[in-house]
This record gives C-alpha cells, structure tokens and sequence, in this order.
C-alpha cells in the first residue's frame, strides 16, 4: 500500500516535469492573443509583412524566420508574444527595420518602407498593437552592438 503509494506520486512528478516545456511554450504565445482583432491584422498587413511574410519577386520575404502573415504562421514562427512587444515598445519595428539587400535595390521598396514608417507613427498604430499586448511582458533582450563594444 505504502509502495504504490509512493510510486503513484513518482509517476505524478514524472509527468508533471514532462510536460513543462508543454506549459512553457504554451505560455510563450497565449491562446488568448488569436485571432488576431481586425485592427491588429489590417496593422501587420500594411507595416510589417512587407519584410514577415509577403512574397517579392517569388521569394517570401521572412527577416529574422518571422512570418507574420496568418496567425497560424505567427504561432509557428514567434518565439514569444514578450519579444514582439519588446520591440514594439523599443521603437525598433518598423522605425529601425532596413529592408534586405534584394529589396533595397528596388527604389519602390525604399518609398514604401519610408511610408510604413510615417504612416505607423501618425495613426497611433503602436498603441493599437499595445492595447492587443496589455498582458504580455516585453522580454528584454541586450542590444547586440552595445555588448560588443563593452
Ligand atoms: C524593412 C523590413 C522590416 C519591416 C517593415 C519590419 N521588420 Fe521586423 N525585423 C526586420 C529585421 C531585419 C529584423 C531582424 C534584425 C533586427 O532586429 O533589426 C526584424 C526582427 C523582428 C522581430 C524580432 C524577431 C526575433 O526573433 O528576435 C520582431 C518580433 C519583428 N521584427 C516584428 C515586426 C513587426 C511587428 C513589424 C511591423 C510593425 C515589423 N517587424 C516590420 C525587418 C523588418
């Protein structure tokens, strides 16, 4: 009796440690983000999947492996809701984005990318995507070319 017992809480713990990766990354992109409101879409669409997902000249466009296209491809390629909101918060999307050598030789892109930017701070647009990310805490991820310098 005392045996099974102790075997049963075991078998328990097992399984509660295996399946934490499960809880974590479960957690990393809440369920309660999808779908995406209208809003937030309509915003992806115009100022973000130029670089995350649209295809140009046949190629699908995918800086940093992030399609942000469809909520079924966010899911598969984000690594956490936190780092989207980090650098949303940290004005580096769309503000500091650059367009991939392929595309920059493109005047049109260039025009478009200046677009994106003036449009996204005019209209507010990074208080919509705030306002979708208000439970989520931005990740703070060291600036790559700071460290190196220190
Ligand atoms: C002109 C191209 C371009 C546009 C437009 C753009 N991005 Fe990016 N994005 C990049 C590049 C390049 C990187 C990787 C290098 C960097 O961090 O600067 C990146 C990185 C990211 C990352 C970090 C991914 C990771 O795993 O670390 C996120 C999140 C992101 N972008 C979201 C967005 C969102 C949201 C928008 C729209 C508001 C947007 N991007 C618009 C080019 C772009």
């Amino acid at each position: 009796m005392k045996s099974s017992c102790r075997r049963l809480l075991f078998t328990t713990a097992t399984a509660m440690i295996l399946s934490c990766p499960a809880w974590l990354s479960a957690a990393a992109i809440p369920d309660s983000l999808f779908p995406l409101p209208e809003n937030v879409r309509q915003i992806m669409n115009n100022r973000c999947v130029m670089c995350h997902g649209e295809v140009h000249d046949g190629k699908t466009e995918m800086r940093e492996d992030l399609d942000l296209s469809t909520d079924a491809r966010i899911r598969e390629t984000l690594s956490e809701a936190g780092r989207l909101k980090e650098v949303l918060v940290k004005n580096e999307m769309p503000q500091k984005a650059k367009l991939s050598f392929r595309l920059r030789r493109n005047p049109k892109m260039k025009e478009q990318l200046e677009t994106i930017k003036a449009e996204y701070d005019k209209n507010g647009e990074k208080e919509v995507f705030l306002a979708w990310l208000k439970d989520i805490t931005a990740t703070d991820t060291p600036d790559k070319k700071k460290k190196e310098k220190e």
